[in-house]
């Protein structure tokens, strides 16, 4: 399916973003080896996260959807999982491949896992490698670092401390989802913070977790039922305050956006680029939202780099429209990470964003722009990235003439709802889906 994207000189109203998807992961695998029964509202009905629901039904895990988003979650407890009868595919998702890596090494059973071709080739050896330090048996492709990947958990993983290479949320929360059942405290230490939705979501299920800077130790136990309130996801958001930015007239606000610190760094970041993000209504509960309004701006160069990189990493791709249009020299580095993300996106957005008129100079771990460039529609490509798909749609809706964006199904793993707020937002059909 392609998407047909017409510029738009105006976007206006208030719109409502679906729930984030890491914190919706999590729910559901808290959820599930906790003791009793959890209510979930506002979990993301997108594909990879219906992949973590396929994953613990498999494992005997009993979930009901009462209505939309709002689920109910009665948990096996730590020692109730089953093993499943057949390979568990985590289609495009990362998160759910990693998150229950960490939850099987703790399981004295054999699980096999899978994904797409974009999921298998992704890097899971950051993962098999501290999970086999605490016990756990794996065996999978590229010497037990690509999927598919059989696991067999230990039945009490061994306590660890282990200082990971990258800063990776997935990584650290693997690893703290093995501590549950460990032999002594399991201890991550990061070279910066990443996103903290398992650390907060562990404490409101009753986890003893401890953070300190960029260390974060977990005492074994047992977790319990909770009700988990999902807040919108501000990776989704980022999309429309972008576009909300970059056209000549309007103003785009998004409600009920989660703003934890160290997951909106894109306000930080645009905030940099001259691009006042208004934050209002604030809730501050474990995971505080906010109603967000962005506000056409001409925008100036920024640089995005260190312990910002990980607070935005999902978001670099949207930004990297914004600096595009941004006057000045846009420098994004030590996020090498993006290689090895859904697609590489530093190459993609190089080469896509090339073909609309822009200038990307590629570096080994990140991108240089030059703005400001007018950016003509095209036809691009989004290799089946969700994040690249939204991304070049925004970049087409500011462009002159009109844009098809290729092969844009997988928008369905993170925001099946993009067209429809977008189109709210244009007040017309700026976005048309084509088979
Ligand atoms: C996620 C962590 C990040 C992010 C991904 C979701 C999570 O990945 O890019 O979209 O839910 O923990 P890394 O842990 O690989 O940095």
């Amino acid at each position: 399916m392609n998407l047909r994207v017409r510029p738009v000189s105006r976007l206006s109203g208030r719109v409502r973003v679906p729930g984030d998807k890491s914190i919706s992961h999590r729910a559901v695998l808290l959820g599930a080896i906790a003791l009793g029964t959890t209510e979930i509202r506002g979990l993301l009905e997108a594909e990879d996260c219906l992949r973590t629901v396929t994953a613990v039904q498999a494992m005997g895990v009993d979930v009901t959807r009462k209505a939309s988003g709002e689920y109910r979650v009665i948990g096996a407890g730590r020692h109730g999982l089953e093993e499943p009868a057949d390979v568990i595919d985590c289609g495009n998702s990362g998160t759910t491949a990693r998150l229950l890596l960490g939850v099987l090494a703790g399981q004295p059973f054999t699980t096999i896992l899978t994904g797409d071709d974009s999921l298998r080739r992704r890097p899971m050896g950051r993962v098999a490698e501290p999970l086999a330090r605490m016990g756990a048996t794996l065996l999978g492709r590229g010497n037990g670092t690509r999927l598919p990947l059989a696991i067999r958990g230990a039945a009490r993983p061994r306590s660890l401390t282990y200082e990971t290479p990258v800063a990776s949320a997935q990584v650290k929360s693997a690893i703290l989802l093995a501590g549950l059942g460990a032999d002594g405290p399991v201890t991550v230490v990061e070279p910066a913070t990443s996103r903290d939705h398992s650390e907060r979501m562990l404490r409101r299920f009753g986890g003893d977790v401890r953070a300190a800077g960029s260390a974060v130790t977990l005492v074994p136990g047992e977790l319990e039922a909770a009700s988990v309130d999902v807040p919108g996801d501000i990776s989704s958001a980022a999309f429309l305050l972008v576009a909300g930015t970059l056209v000549r007239e309007g103003g785009v606000t998004v409600e009920g956006v989660g703003v934890n610190p160290t997951r909106s760094g894109v306000l930080a970041a645009l905030g940099a680029m001259h691009a006042g993000i208004a934050v209002a209504d604030l809730v501050e509960t474990d995971e505080p939202s906010a109603s967000l309004t962005a506000t056409p701006a001409t925008l100036g160069a920024a640089t995005v780099a260190g312990a910002l990189v990980p607070r935005l990493i999902d978001e670099i791709p949207v930004l990297a429209v914004a600096a595009v249009l941004a006057h000045g020299r846009t420098e994004v580095r030590d996020a090498a990470e993006l290689r090895v993300k859904e697609s590489d996106r530093i190459a993609a957005l190089a080469r896509e964003l090339g073909k609309m008129g822009a200038r990307v100079e590629e570096r080994p771990d990140g991108f240089v722009i030059e703005g400001p460039a007018r950016l003509r529609g095209a036809r691009v490509a989004s290799g089946g990235d969700h994040r690249l798909a939204m991304a070049l749609a925004v970049a087409g809706l500011v462009a002159d003439g009109e844009t098809v964006v290729e092969d844009v199904a997988c928008i369905r793993t993170s925001f099946p709802s993009f067209v429809a707020c977008v189109n709210a937002l244009a007040d017309g059909d700026a976005l048309a889906e084509e088979p």
